[in-house]
């Protein structure tokens, strides 16, 4: 397995926690504001794991195989686990602190499929920056 593969495997588990726990804020939210944290949470849990499958298509592509079992992701995920009922304002800061760190693992990334021509790949990886710089964007929003 060459770097490229290896990281790519770690972005994936990290964006598969990322989803899982945008999803687990989703469910868990409360407070005055529960309708528009509900639906924030929401729309990002979907937006994220509408990319999953196509993520990781592009790494068996690559040749590699691709991790799905809770037991690999916790190993490879850069993003940690939440097991706490946070409050929302906790919440909004967790989540954006790890979108953040996703935007910058798929700069990174980026950095590397260029480097080996592989533009689709790349191409994919700009569009998973871009899709965590507005989560981040709405994020940092909701928290002023
Ligand atoms: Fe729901």
């Amino acid at each position: 397995m060459n770097d490229l593969q290896r990281a790519l495997k770690i972005a994936f588990a990290s964006e598969f926690a990322f989803y899982l726990k945008a999803h687990y804020f989703h469910w868990n939210v409360e407070g005055p504001n529960f309708p528009q944290l509900h639906d924030l949470f929401g729309k990002i849990y979907e937006e994220v794991y509408s990319s999953i499958d196509t993520f990781a298509e592009e790494i068996r592509a690559t040749g590699a195989y691709t991790p799905g079992s809770f037991s690999r992701f916790s190993v490879l995920s850069l993003i940690d686990d939440e097991v706490d009922v946070l409050p929302p304002e906790a919440m909004l800061i967790e989540l954006l602190q790890d979108s953040d760190k996703m935007s910058e693992m798929f700069r990174v990334v980026f950095d590397a499929a260029e480097e080996l021509g592989l533009h689709g790949l790349s191409n994919f990886l700009a569009d998973r920056q871009d899709a965590h710089k507005k989560h981040s964007w709405m994020l940092r929003s909701t928290l002023k």
